[in-house]
């Protein structure tokens, strides 16, 4: 029996409706008329069961959806995800300027900063092409939420007038956008959390707790300037010089942090399209977040060259910091680690336990997924952990727990 056979009457005019929507070259009068029949007809049911307050609410709700207007939740929503893709695109950006293929939108070729480059490609020869192209959608992203929620009457989300950090100054920086950084990639503390949790069969929305294979700590992921890495350097593997250790160790930062950043924002979506209302913010959310997963997935296994041979083993001169054969049982023994949680190359996730502990299969699932550990205010807790606004006044983390607070305050309104 296919799908439409087990649908009730109502179910099935929706699904029909859905499927004309897909097919159709005027997809939306067909949608619209379907959902407006549907809400009537709920009405009628409805006013036998509602008290008159909750009735009216939901017709207006409904006049809401009707008229094209976005629900405050909604709005708040999206509202939020644009601030965090403002937030992506700016420390983007300055990572395709040093290390990325070509400008934004392919433009022109980009020299960036060669040594780092160079660096980045002993993790993968593609990563310039993958830093240009991340860039890219994050911009697209931004550009997009900001485009939908104007497009409907709400306010966009402006963050220009916290465009003030220092940044980098080395050779292949933007020298208009120097002083004008939103986001601090000089003094990174990465939580490496993730990188267990995706090998674990536990699960952190149940209560279980991750910590990284490594700690970084107060580590660059850019060149901060040409004298500690100067530019034109070779880059061998391993290392060979204080100097070629130090910008390793740096492209090595970079990897990691795309990783973390990106498992953010896999696990931010879920938890604000679990709360949207509209169909339409829904596929917004559904499909932005996908593609953040599809960042993940790709940097959790360019990370995982970092602490494999032939480059594992790599010390920052100034730091201390070393990143160690997350495959070699020695290594691992050494360091009180197990295998079967750092080995490098198993980047998929895990099955594990989701949503009940014990009385369900483990099953492969991104997390976290609950608003405490993944929404908007965990989201923002953790760029803050991670150094990233470091400099930023508090203003900027006033306004950004606002927009957290509201979406993580939003609710589904069927
Ligand atoms: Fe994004
Ligand atoms: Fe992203």
């Amino acid at each position: 029996m296919n799908k439409e056979g087990n649908l009730s009457s109502s179910g099935l005019s929706e699904t029909h409706v859905l499927s004309q929507e897909l097919q159709s070259p005027e997809p939306r009068h067909h949608a619209t008329v379907g959902r407006r029949s549907f809400i009537r007809g709920l009405g009628v049911v409805g006013a036998t069961l509602l008290p008159a307050s909750a009735l009216l609410m939901r017709q207006a709700k409904a006049q809401e959806r009707s008229s094209g207007r976005l629900t405050k939740g909604d709005a708040d929503l999206l509202r939020f995800a644009a601030w965090a893709e403002i937030v992506e695109s700016d420390l983007w950006t300055q990572y395709a300027e040093l290390g990325g293929a070509t400008k934004p939108n392919d433009g022109g070729p980009n020299i960036g900063n060669p040594a780092y480059k160079l660096a980045l490609q002993n993790l993968d020869g593609d990563m310039p092409q993958y830093i240009i192209d991340n860039t890219d959608d994050e911009l697209s992203h931004a550009a997009f939420l900001n485009a939908y929620l104007s497009s409907h009457g709400e306010e966009p989300v402006n963050l220009d007038r916290f465009r003030t950090l220092p940044g980098s100054i080395a050779t292949g920086v933007d020298k208009t956008k120097i002083g004008k950084r939103l986001t601090n990639l000089l003094n990174l503390n990465v939580d490496l959390s993730w990188y267990t949790r995706y090998r674990s069969e536990e699960n952190s929305d149940l209560g279980a707790i991750f910590k990284g294979p490594l700690n970084i700590l107060n580590e660059p992921a850019i060149p901060l300037n040409d004298t500690d890495t100067p530019p034109g350097q070779p880059q061998p593997v391993p290392p060979a010089t204080a100097a070629e250790s130090r910008m390793q160790a740096i492209a090595n930062t970079a990897g990691f942090h795309f990783a973390f950043i990106e498992q953010g924002g896999t696990s931010l979506y879920p938890t604000l399209a679990l709360k949207a209302t509209s169909e339409e913010v829904l596929r917004i959310l559904l499909s932005i977040g996908g593609v953040e997963i599809d960042h993940f997935s790709l940097w959790h296994d360019k990370a995982g060259n970092a602490v494999s041979q032939p480059l594992a083993g790599v010390t920052d001169p100034e730091t201390g910091l070393t990143f160690p054969d997350l495959n070699d049982p020695a290594t691992l023994a050494r360091l009180n680690l197990q295998l079967e949680l750092t080995q490098t190359n198993k980047i998929l996730p895990e099955p594990c336990d989701f949503l009940f502990r014990e009385s369900m299969p483990p099953c492969s699932v991104i997390r976290p997924t609950s608003t405490a550990l993944g929404g908007a205010v965990a989201t923002v807790q953790a760029f803050t952990a991670d150094g990233l606004f470091d400099g930023q006044p508090e203003s900027f983390f006033d306004f950004a727990m606002r927009l957290a607070i509201a979406a993580d305050n939003a609710r589904r309104e069927l």
